[in-house]
């Protein structure tokens, strides 16, 4: 049982029975009876509520979306061939059964009630030490030119303070993530300029590791772990009001990071690792540990992550178990919605596409007898008040390291060329910046990277793949 009572229930109990009579008498029995109800059952207390009306009184803010990716990969970025105001569920190129990845149209995020999207800059992990940063300044101007298309529904948002009067003005707050830390080139002055470019977290690996941080896969075989290069980047994001994002790091680099960061960290598209043993999950110590240092898990949608039993296929309700783990583990403050769309081949039966999240709140509201209940706050605080909160946190630390000059240092580079020597990649090879003239080839044999894909799609094998 919960250990609130169903505010909501009450007052809606105690409103309707005041036209009966105003006796003080009736008004004690209706405190009473609203009581137990809404001790006993929420979804009973009330005739008109449903939990997804917390989305008309909270921004619903997803801390992930591929939709750039695809636009990349189906369209080369070619926006004058994209129509976001159709809906596209049985679009040739977009529709579910042209593309196996794609659940994302404005008409669908309207249906949805999504009124914060982090779009996000992501290049494969093949673009390491190669042309990452091109590549993801090229997604930096796809999202920012998307934004610039639809202007009466998007708006660009840089800080915490926007997002919420952007939702209220009927727009959805657009954010920038950028997703891989092979995307900053091992450089302090690009992470700045992503920065500059508006981009507010850095998820500090995708699936490979970097020459500074340990990817997931390598869960359980420590390679880099996180260098002093690593922290070095991870005091530079506090110091710029840049969000750190754990998702898709290792299990011991999510330690390593909590440690030391000066700020609340992120995790924008993660799940509950005890309910899931995939490494792409947050295993137990480390939720205790973002419950410590005032952080949000924002909840992955992905089947493969969600559900781990290949005998069934996942729906809402598993999504509905891992928000409800996090929630029991360090409470409702610290969890969010991070669902993935398009970087997935494969979402849960009931959450098909951007237009599902109500049902998700709905659902939540309707808990059976061994869940959690949640009242409209906490529903509220999922849907996109937590984030706003560890986004201030993250504005307020910065302020106050505002006499910190930026970091200067540059990656030790032998670290850097070893690195890239494990890729099987002459280091330095195309690169002229003068710390390469003190590079010295690797005499011995350097670890192997790791590398894993979260997702296979059959849109465009050769376009689309090893992503996410
Ligand atoms: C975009 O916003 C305009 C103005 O509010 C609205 O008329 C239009 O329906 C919206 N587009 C979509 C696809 O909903
Ligand atoms: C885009 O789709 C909307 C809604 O279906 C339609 O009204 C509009 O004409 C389309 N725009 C173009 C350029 O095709
Ligand atoms: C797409 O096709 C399905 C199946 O025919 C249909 O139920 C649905 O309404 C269609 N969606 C749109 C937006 O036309
Ligand atoms: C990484 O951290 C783990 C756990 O603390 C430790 O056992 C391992 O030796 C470290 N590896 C490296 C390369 O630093
Ligand atoms: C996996 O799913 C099947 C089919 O629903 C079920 O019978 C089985 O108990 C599940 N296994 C586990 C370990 O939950
Ligand atoms: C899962 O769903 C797919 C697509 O609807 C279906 O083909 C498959 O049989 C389902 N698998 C199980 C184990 O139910
Ligand atoms: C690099 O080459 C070695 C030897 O051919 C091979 O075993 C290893 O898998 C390669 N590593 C990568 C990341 O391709
Ligand atoms: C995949 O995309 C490439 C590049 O856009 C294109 O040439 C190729 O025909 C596509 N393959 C399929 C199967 O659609
Ligand atoms: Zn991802």
């Amino acid at each position: 049982m919960p250990e609130y009572v169903n505010v909501l229930g009450l007052f809606h109990t105690t409103r309707k029975t005041l036209y009966v009579g105003g006796a003080a008498i009736v008004a004690i029995l209706i405190v009473i009876i609203g009581l137990s109800v809404g001790l006993s059952n929420s979804s009973a207390t009330s005739d008109t509520y449903s939990g997804s009306q917390a989305l008309t009184t909270a921004p619903l803010i997803d801390g992930h979306n591929d939709l750039p990716y695809n636009l990349y990969a189906l369209l080369n970025n070619k926006l004058s061939e994209f129509n976001f105001s159709a809906n596209l569920e049985n679009d040739s190129v977009w529709g579910t059964t042209a593309c196996s990845s794609c659940f994302t149209d404005l008409p669908r995020l309207q249906t949805g009630k999504v009124g914060g999207q982090f779009w996000v800059a992501y290049t494969s992990c093949s673009s390491q030490y190669k042309d990452s940063v091109q590549l993801t300044l090229r997604q930096i101007d796809v999202i920012k030119r998307l934004i610039n298309n639809y202007p009466e529904n998007l708006t660009l948002v840089t800080n915490a303070a926007d997002i919420e009067t952007t939702w209220s003005s009927g727009k959805i707050a657009s954010l920038i993530g950028v997703e891989g830390g092979h995307s900053m080139d091992s450089s302090l002055a690009i992470l700045r300029l992503y920065y500059e470019l508006g981009a507010r977290y850095l998820t500090l690996t995708h699936s490979c590791n970097t020459p500074w941080a340990d990817a997931s896969p390598a869960t359980g075989s420590p390679v880099y772990n996180l260098t002093e290069f690593g922290q070095t980047i991870v005091w530079e994001m506090n110091r710029l009001g840049m969000m750190v994002d754990l998702s898709h790091v290792s299990h011991n680099v999510m330690r390593e990071v909590l440690a030391i960061t000066k700020a609340p960290v992120i995790f924008s598209h993660s799940s509950a690792y005890t309910l899931c043993d995939h490494y792409r999950n947050v295993p137990d110590d480390v939720l205790d540990l973002v419950k410590e240092n005032d952080g949000i898990v924002m909840v992955n949608f992905y089947s493969g992550f969600v559900n781990c039993n290949d005998s069934r296929n996942a729906t809402i309700d598993d999504v509905v178990d891992h928000i409800n783990y996090i929630r029991n583990r360090i409470g409702a403050t610290h969890v969010g919605i991070g669902a993935d769309y398009d970087g997935v081949s494969s979402m849960p039966t009931g959450l098909e596409d951007v237009s599902k999240y109500p049902d998700l709140f709905d659902r939540l509201y309707n808990n059976l007898d061994d869940e959690p209940s949640w009242t409209n706050e906490d529903l509220e605080n999922l849907a996109g008040r937590n984030l706003i909160r560890v986004f201030t946190a993250i504005e307020e630390v910065s302020t106050s390291l505002a006499s910190e000059s930026p970091y200067e240092d540059i990656i030790d580079i032998q670290e850097l060329g070893n690195a890239q020597e494990a890729e099987n990649l002459t280091a330095g090879a195309c690169q002229t910046a003068i710390e390469w003239n003190d590079y010295e080839q690797s005499t011995t044999t350097v670890t192997t990277i790791t590398t894993d894909a979260e997702s296979t799609t059959t849109v465009n094998a050769s376009a689309v793949s090893a992503r996410r």
